[in-house]
């Protein structure tokens, strides 16, 4: 049996939920990995082998999803403390810090997943690079839609030491129509020649920046990393 991507993320993210138990508030990721997740919740819960789950959506993606299948939804108002998060990655290294926000939903995915007991992040195995940035992948930032070039420039600017090229996410490749995020910002993707550097330094500059709301660098956030690959599951923990 040859094993597609997306059956490596179904195995990783079916892995994951055994770790969910009843009466936990959890928060329900974003993406083509963690709608596996957010199905199987659903799932044991019409079985009944779930009870009492209370989900708190990174997006309104998710949040549409887990209402159709029937999951009881709050937010971090009411459950500001989740005992458990699951979501997917774009890029993970070996110290376990992460790249997300390519689905553009890093902002409450990261309010969500900075506010929780344990985070465990499924990614199939072409997730995995030995450095951030390795793949020449993007790494998202959301800003405010209010001068959204100078905001650009000047992070273009922050690591032109890394051969930074800062360019406006769109709705759809080529078209004018930017993206926008759930909250109503724009995505600005930051590409990288070179390696970035110390990540916390990188993080705390952009983070500086007026006009910025946040990144996607999730540093020191994940405490267990399911990675799927033909040859089976490895977990590593933080
Ligand atoms: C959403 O904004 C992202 O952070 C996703 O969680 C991440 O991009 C992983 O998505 P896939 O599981 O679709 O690769």
């Amino acid at each position: 049996v040859i094993l597609t991507q997306d059956d490596l993320k179904k195995i990783a993210a079916y892995k994951a939920v055994e770790y969910v138990e009843s009466g936990m508030v959890l928060g329900l990721g974003t993406g083509s990995t963690a709608k596996h997740a957010v199905d199987r919740i659903g799932e044991l819960l019409r079985q009944g082998k779930l009870k009492n789950i209370v989900g708190i959506p990174t997006s309104k993606k998710t949040h549409e999803q887990a209402k159709s299948l029937g999951i009881p939804l709050s937010d971090l108002d009411t459950h500001p403390t989740v005992d458990l998060a699951i979501d997917g990655a774009d890029e993970v290294d070996p110290g376990l810090n992460l790249v997300k926000g390519r689905g553009g939903s890093l902002l409450r995915e990261k309010m969500v997943e900075s506010a929780c007991k344990r985070f465990i992040v499924i990614v199939d195995e072409s997730k995995w690079v030995r450095f951030i940035g390795e793949g020449g992948l993007a790494m998202p930032v959301e800003v405010v839609p209010f001068c959204w070039k100078f905001s650009a420039k000047r992070l273009q600017n922050l690591f032109e030491y890394a051969g930074c090229v800062a360019k406006l996410r769109t709705e759809k490749e080529g078209s004018a129509q930017p993206f926008v995020t759930d909250n109503g910002n724009f995505i600005v993707d930051l590409y990288f020649k070179e390696d970035i550097g110390d990540l916390k330094i990188a993080s705390d500059k952009i983070l500086r920046l007026a006009g910025v709301v946040e990144h996607g660098m999730f540093l020191d956030m994940a405490s267990t990393v399911i990675v799927a690959g033909e040859l089976g599951i490895t977990i590593k923990h933080k």
